[in-house]
């Protein structure tokens, strides 16, 4: 009877721990870092990027993606108490890798109404906008210039959907923009569109071949970069804002742009 008794009470205290993890859900989903985000569960950001984008995402000597981007997601990653994990992939798989492959995206990728039909945004960290790299000897200088012409990109990358929008004009899509930025280089291109940062270090690469002109000379519009989030996870972004203001409101933001931005 006694021992009844206390197999009872044994069940009787397992049901209240079950209920108490179970209303405690945040802490449930979140893993360690007790935000209710699926994505964290396993207390890992596994975060998606393309590190061919200097100087926000490039392989560092020791092969591992390194940049500002890199940093700045490292810092925001600790901020949420959670590891961080790279994977280096196409930028062109990245959107579609959210919530699969990826957590996140992190790779000066610029907010467009496209994208946000598939991935939430946190709060921009960044803008830029998309340059013109031409041949040194080059006539191009205005937006009626670029018609016709034969130029390269990124593939899937804003400065693609911007040559689409030419009159007349072949985009040449490249997995990697220094392939592109290499072609141009060798008389293959008649010009390069790519984001402003990345343009002046490729173009500083070939200072007798290349120049770099600024896209404001040709209206194209500024660009928003922000973390490329799960949708409706609005406990991650959520966290995610609040570590970005965080780290801007403590000087280590500025300190990464610093280091990295040329
Ligand atoms: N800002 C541009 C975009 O969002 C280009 C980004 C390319 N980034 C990269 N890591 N390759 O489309």
């Amino acid at each position: 009877m006694k021992k009844i008794v206390s197999i009872a009470l044994t069940v009787a205290l397992m049901a209240a721990v079950v209920t108490g993890c179970g209303s405690d859900k945040g802490a449930a989903a979140g893993g360690a870092s007790g935000i209710d985000s699926a994505a964290l569960a396993d207390g890992v950001l596994t975060v998606g990027t393309n590190a061919e984008f200097p100087p926000f995402e490039y392989l560092g000597d020791n092969g591992e993606p390194d940049g500002f981007d890199m940093a700045l997601i490292k810092a925001i990653g600790e901020e949420l108490g959670v590891e961080v994990v790279v994977e280096n992939m196409e930028f062109d798989s990245l959107v579609s890798a959210i919530g699969s492959k990826i957590d996140v995206a992190i790779a000066g990728m610029t907010v467009t109404d496209e994208r946000k039909q598939s991935v939430d945004f946190s709060e921009s960290y960044y803008n830029a906008v998309q340059h013109v790299l031409v041949p040194i000897d080059s006539t191009i200088a205005t937006y009626d210039d670029l018609k016709g012409k034969t130029i390269g990109c990124q593939l899937g990358t804003t400065g693609d959907f911007i040559i689409e929008e030419i009159e007349g004009a072949t985009s040449q899509q490249y997995n990697k923009a220094v392939d592109a930025v290499n072609d141009l280089a060798n008389g293959r291109l008649d010009a390069v569109i790519i984001d402003s940062n990345p343009a002046g270090v490729f173009a500083s690469k070939y200072p007798d071949k290349i120049k770099d002109l600024d896209g404001a000379d040709f209206d194209f519009e500024i660009e928003e970069y922000a973390i490329a989030l799960p949708k409706g996870d609005t406990a991650l972004q959520e966290a995610v804002n609040v570590a970005i203001k965080k780290l801007k409101d403590n000087g280590t933001f500025d300190k990464l742009v610093d280091q990295y931005m040329q």
